[in-house]
């Protein structure tokens, strides 16, 4: 999809919404090529790109390589950019430079993790003509206060939590709102009362979409495998065969052969 109403579209026809996460110039010419909605230059870059333990190592910078990169291979599917670890909480001036920045990268709209009083902010993001989508339930920013990346939403409280802040969230102009690790029906709820879409991973089938980090769904992150994960190919060991095919070539000298050479 090209734009932020084809979202709205889809969820008053009841059809599912299909992102993926991408980082890069080569992985999004790729996903530019295949049927999925729309893409989000997540801050999981931190750890799926560089290594890092969570996305609090992620910063703007990281994030401005990234959008610029994949704004380059993805053509006119609409790309979403995280805002990072406290970009959001440095003040409406900080936080305006970077949704500035952002958009001139390329980005169509950007995601916060959070409501409460960061709902004042995406109010004013909105106003100003940029799209806001909202993260609630597992917000990984904030692992140190969860104490881990674990399931939210268990309780009463903490789903009633989830399905105010959905609707705060709502009221304030986003026009989608990613849900993770909540239980199923937790989810349903919040998506039956919402008018925008949700989009999840981590909380069942009732979402309006569903979004995965692109190397996780491949097999490229061989020791993340939570319940919720189906991987669609095994892309650590076909790397890694292919890689040692090369080698063998090379060291058995069956690499180049006289076609491939000059
Ligand atoms: O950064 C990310 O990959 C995300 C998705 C999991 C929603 O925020
Ligand atoms: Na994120």
């Amino acid at each position: 999809m090209k734009s932020i109403l084809e979202f709205q579209k889809k969820k008053q026809l009841n059809i599912p919404i299909s992102m993926v996460t991408c980082y890069d110039y080569w992985s999004a010419q790729i996903v530019q090529e295949t049927n999925i909605d729309a893409v989000l230059v997540g801050d999981s870059a931190a750890m799926v790109m560089h290594g890092y333990e969570t996305t609090i190592n992620a910063d703007v910078n990281m994030m401005l390589y990234h959008i610029s990169a994949v704004r380059k291979g993805i053509g006119d599917k609409l790309l979403v950019a995280d805002f990072p670890f406290l970009a959001h909480r440095k003040g409406k001036k900080f936080a305006m430079n970077v949704v500035d920045d952002f958009m001139k990268c390329g980005a169509n709209a950007i995601k916060i993790e959070g409501a409460g009083s960061t709902i004042k902010l995406i109010k004013y993001i909105v106003e100003s003509g940029v799209p806001v989508m909202g993260h609630l339930g597992l917000t990984p920013q904030s692992v140190n206060s969860l104490g881990g990346f674990t399931l939210q939403g268990v309780n009463k409280n903490s789903s009633e939590k989830i399905l105010n802040d959905a609707k705060e969230l709502e009221d304030a102009g986003c026009f989608s709102i990613v849900l993770e690790m909540i239980p199923a029906k937790v989810a349903k709820l919040i998506t039956n009362n919402l008018s925008v879409p949700t989009i999840g991973i981590g909380a069942g089938k009732y979402t309006s979409g569903q979004i995965l980090v692109l190397q996780d769904l491949l097999g490229f992150t061989k020791n993340f495998n939570p319940r919720f994960l189906r991987k669609y190919m095994e892309g650590y060991d076909l790397v890694k065969n292919a890689l040692n095919k090369y080698d063998k070539d090379v060291k058995q000298k069956n690499f180049p052969s006289a076609k491939e050479s000059y």
